[in-house]
């Protein structure tokens, strides 16, 4: 169409889009002025020292508010001064390190540098820095002139930042998260961390120098906080009974640190808490907390890998949302309550492995549907298995028993061969005498225990039922 237009038609267009462009500037002019040049020029030398080797001033000579790299967001602010319609261009946000092709912020370098420029962005809401310093050693400065407006602080997997976040902070009023995995900070968690008030996510995972410092025990002052993960950084320490104050808390990691102590009874608190990782510390000699019993939005609890010792309580009866529970390696004793069976009716993994446990399986177990994983490895337990051939098909090889010599394969249960010499391999048959009476009533032909099980299925399923009619009937 557009290349049929008359020559007085092409004229109007041309004339209109001329007019509509002067508009628009004008309007920008009036609406958008350009970035202040400090911004600008603090911008650039950001980009410079966490990439030197890009030319960044050549790439992006304009407003850098019109043309930036991905990840540097500028917003136009309302002045709050003045009640006209001019709003001011700040930058709001600085990603640096490339994450992703849909949010490749500017790559940094291995010879990169921390950015000494961030003073100079009043209205800063974001900083975020993924693998930006991975060479030579980097120290984290102070970030006291960092802009009281910042919300978020991000530092993840930047192996070779190092120093103590003791002192850094500044005046963060709004910050509401805080974040740095895979760091090498030294020095423990800082007590000015308590002075965050706006905090909702505090997570300080996987920094493997961070050790021998203990976490501060005001940690519950927080009380905006809805995720707090202090995982895998070698803290030490008692776990202050304040973090009961946290009633917002959705999320508590302390996995694998060497916290020591008591459980503290104050978690019962924290009603709102779906997921609870204890896992692989020194928590000891105490049991399995009950209070864990009254916390019915529980999603996922791991207490694996602490010396709690004591039998399995009964506590399942309110915790009929639990979709993992992972108690391995805790010294349990005694049996598994049939009860975990009745109630965890939603329960994906169950992981009882490398414990004391003994007696039989309770059948409950067999009847969860919704397990993928269930690992019993490593016990005493002994008797027939109770999982049924379809059960044993969906979970396969995720059906770990191996390591209870007292457990067999009941003959009744009518596993097909495959199931037999597959996922079940590495367990004898039951003695028919001593380990199952029925079974004894069905033992094939060669009685030595081989596995021809489709021979007797018309008995076994007859005899079966009436069975089942004697157990509901008595
Ligand atoms: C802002 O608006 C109020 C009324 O809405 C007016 O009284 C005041 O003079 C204005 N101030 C400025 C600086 O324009
Ligand atoms: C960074 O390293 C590159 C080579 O990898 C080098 O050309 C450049 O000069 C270095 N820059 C600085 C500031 O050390
Ligand atoms: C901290 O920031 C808040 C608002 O962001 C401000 O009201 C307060 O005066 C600041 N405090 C200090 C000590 O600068
Ligand atoms: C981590 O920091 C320590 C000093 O605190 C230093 O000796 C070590 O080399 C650093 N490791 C890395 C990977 O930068
Ligand atoms: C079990 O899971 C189903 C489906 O995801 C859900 O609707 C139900 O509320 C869950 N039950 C409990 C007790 O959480």
């Amino acid at each position: 169409m557009a290349f049929s237009l008359s020559s007085s038609s092409s004229t109007l267009f041309f004339t209109l889009t001329l007019f509509s462009l002067l508009l628009l500037s004008h309007h920008q002019q009036q609406q958008f002025p350009p970035l202040n040049s400090a911004e600008q020029e603090s911008v650039y030398l950001a980009l410079e020292s966490i990439n030197p080797e890009i030319q960044w001033r050549t790439l992006y000579p304009d407003d850098l508010c019109l043309s930036a790299p991905h990840g540097v967001i500028c917003d136009y602010l309302p002045n709050p001064n003045s009640n006209d319609t001019v709003f001011t261009p700040h930058i709001v946000e600085l990603n640096f390190g490339y994450v992703l092709d849909s949010s490749d912020n500017p790559p940094c370098s291995s010879n990169s540098s921390f950015p000494l420029s961030l003073s100079s962005f009043s209205h800063l809401r974001k900083l975020f820095f993924y693998r930006c310093f991975t060479g030579s050693p980097v120290l984290i400065p102070s970030l006291k002139t960092v802009s009281s407006e910042l919300e978020e602080l991000v530092f993840m997997e930047n192996p070779a930042l190092f120093g103590s976040l003791s002192g850094i902070f500044g005046n963060f009023t709004s910050l509401r998260r805080f974040i740095l995995t895979g760091s090498n900070v030294s020095g423990g968690v800082p007590d000015e961390i308590t002075k965050l008030p706006s905090l909702e996510q505090l997570t300080i995972s996987g920094n493997r120098n961070l050790g021998m410092g203990m976490i501060p025990n005001d940690l519950g002052c927080l009380e905006k906080l809805r995720v707090l993960d202090l995982s895998r950084n070698g803290l030490t320490g008692t776990i202050p009974n304040s973090l009961g104050n946290l009633k917002f808390l959705l999320k508590l990691d302390l996995s694998c640190n060497n916290f020591v102590g008591k459980i503290p009874e104050d978690l019962k608190n924290l009603q709102n808490l779906e997921f609870l990782d204890l896992g692989f510390n020194k928590f000891g000699n105490f049991g399995i907390p009950l209070f864990l019993g009254n916390m019915p939005r529980l999603r996922e609890v791991y207490l694996s890998g602490n010396p709690l010792g004591g039998a399995i309580p009964e506590i399942w009866k309110n915790l009929r949302g639990i979709l993992g529970i992972g108690l391995s390696g805790v010294g349990l004793v005694g049996n598994i309550p049939s009860s975990m069976g009745v109630f965890l009716t939603n329960v994906s993994y169950i992981g009882l492995d490398n414990n004391k446990l003994e007696g039989t399986i309770p059948k409950e177990l067999g009847l969860l549907e919704h397990v993928n994983e269930m690992n019993l490895q490593n016990n005493q337990l002994s008797g027939g298995i109770p999982f049924s051939a379809p059960f044993v098909a969906r979970i396969g090889g995720k059906l770990k028993l191996e390591g209870n010599s007292g457990i067999c394969l009941d003959k009744s249960m009518k596993w097909s061969v495959d199931q037999v010499k597959g996922s079940l391999r590495n367990l004898r048959i039951c003695s028919p005498t001593t380990e199952n009476p029925n079974a004894a009533l069905f033992v094939d032909g060669n009685g030595n225990g081989g596995v021809s099980l489709s021979r007797n299925w018309y008995l076994v399923f007859v005899l079966g039922v009436f069975w089942s009619i004697y157990l509901v009937g008595g």
